[in-house]
């Protein structure tokens, strides 16, 4: 949405992060009369006093925001177009360089799997694991159709053909790496699914859809690459179409405890190694996620914390890494991959710490009635 709160010489707010905000304030301007703030730590409560620009009239309404704290959260910091731009090269870089190693050896989900807690897993129980984790994923949203779904982050496509063959869905895929749109592209049409299933490099931060397409949008593990989480999650709301279901399947750190306004430096120092290594921007929680869907006025959001579903995932990655075949391909791919493999003991220490929490969120966008009901609450 173009309007901004202007709260005098201060940082603008962007007025999508109010609920009460819809299309019907979208030609709209207010400037900021007053904020009161309820709460100590986010999300905030907030008693704003607005006036409609060029009248003498003023409203009042109360929300709940994160985006204030998210303005000055260098874990949801805006990134400036070049850091962007480098971010983005070095992701599709990664992607194009290792995703046939990874397919080799592990097939054509690059997702974590879904395991019974404690289990004893081999490496011939993994790909099960890994639909596992969709049908869980699908389950947890209380999906059982869909008939247009938009696979955000598609890797090399193994969750848009699934999902594909198991709805008889058309399905949309982007990635921004270029050799895995091709793959995924081939694989659909040696499967028979190409009239379904489509793949195509484009940024999840600027997708090539219109309004209100997708009944399913779907993110599974991409969301972590994403260096403006409050674009990513307005632009997986925009593309749903009205009553459709969002689901974010992402690596996030813990939850903030009250009284708390950062990680523990140590916690950020592990966190960056493995930035570093995976290509990924700073971290939020989940809770952060929660509050950015609540700021959309995104209904039946779900959150649930699944580290102990996944435990023996990076065990796994790393005995199959240290198998010859998986050796001697690692060395063939190069630096980037080489520099991926040695960070995942990183990802095996952050989730025995607490610190990493793999988590699902799911969420509704509303059906229009609902829209028209919050747009009323603006004047
Ligand atoms: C770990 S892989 C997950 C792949 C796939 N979802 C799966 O489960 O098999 C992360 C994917 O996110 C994609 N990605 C990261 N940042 C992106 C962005 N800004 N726009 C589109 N795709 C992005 C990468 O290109 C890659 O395909």
């Amino acid at each position: 949405m173009a309007v901004v709160l202007s709260s005098g010489s201060t940082t603008p707010i962007p007025l999508r992060a109010f609920p009460f905000c819809s299309s019907s304030s979208s030609s709209s301007s207010y400037s900021l009369r007053s904020i009161r703030v309820r709460e100590r730590h986010p999300p905030l409560h907030l008693h704003l006093r607005l006036r409609v620009r060029g009248s003498a009239t003023e409203t009042e309404a109360t929300t709940t925001t994160t985006q204030l704290d998210h303005d000055n959260n260098k874990n949801l910091k805006m990134w400036n177009q070049q850091e962007q731009q480098q971010l983005q090269k070095g992701i599709a870089e990664f992607y194009d360089d290792s995703s046939s190693l990874w397919e080799n050896i592990w097939g054509d989900h690059m997702h974590h799997g879904f395991y019974d807690p404690n289990s004893d897993v081999s490496l011939s129980d993994h790909r099960s694991a890994q639909i596992r984790m969709i049908d869980e994923a699908l389950r947890f949203s209380s999906l059982s159709e869909a008939k247009n779904v938009v696979d955000v982050g598609c890797g090399i496509g193994g969750s848009s053909r699934y999902i594909a063959a198991k709805f008889d869905a058309k399905c949309q895929g982007i990635t921004l790496s270029p050799v895995q749109a091709q793959r995924a592209n081939a694989l659909a049409s040696s499967q028979g699914l190409s009239p379904l299933v489509s793949f195509q490099v484009a940024d999840a931060l600027e997708q090539p859809f219109p309004d209100g397409q997708f009944d399913l949008v779907w993110s599974m593990e991409s969301g972590e690459h994403m260096p403006d989480k409050q674009k990513f999650v307005s632009e997986l709301a925009r593309v749903a179409a009205p009553g459709g279901t969002i689901i974010i399947v992402t690596w996030c750190h813990r939850d903030l405890r009250p009284g708390e306004d950062s990680l523990q430096p140590w916690e950020q120092a592990l966190l960056n190694k493995i930035c570093n290594a995976f290509y990924l921007p700073a971290w939020c929680s989940t809770t952060d996620y929660v509050s950015l869907l609540e700021s959309l006025s995104l209904q039946d959001i779900k959150a649930a914390d699944w580290s102990q579903y996944v435990a023996p995932f990076w065990p796994a990655v790393i005995r199959s890494a240290l198998t010859w075949k998986g050796l001697t391909s690692l060395l063939r791919t190069g630096w980037k991959t080489i520099r991926g493999a040695l960070a995942m003991p990183l990802m095996i220490q952050g989730y025995q710490k607490g610190l990493i929490k793999f988590a699902i969120i799911t969420c509704r966008k509303p059906p229009p009635a609902h829209v028209d009901g919050s747009a009323s609450a603006t004047t």
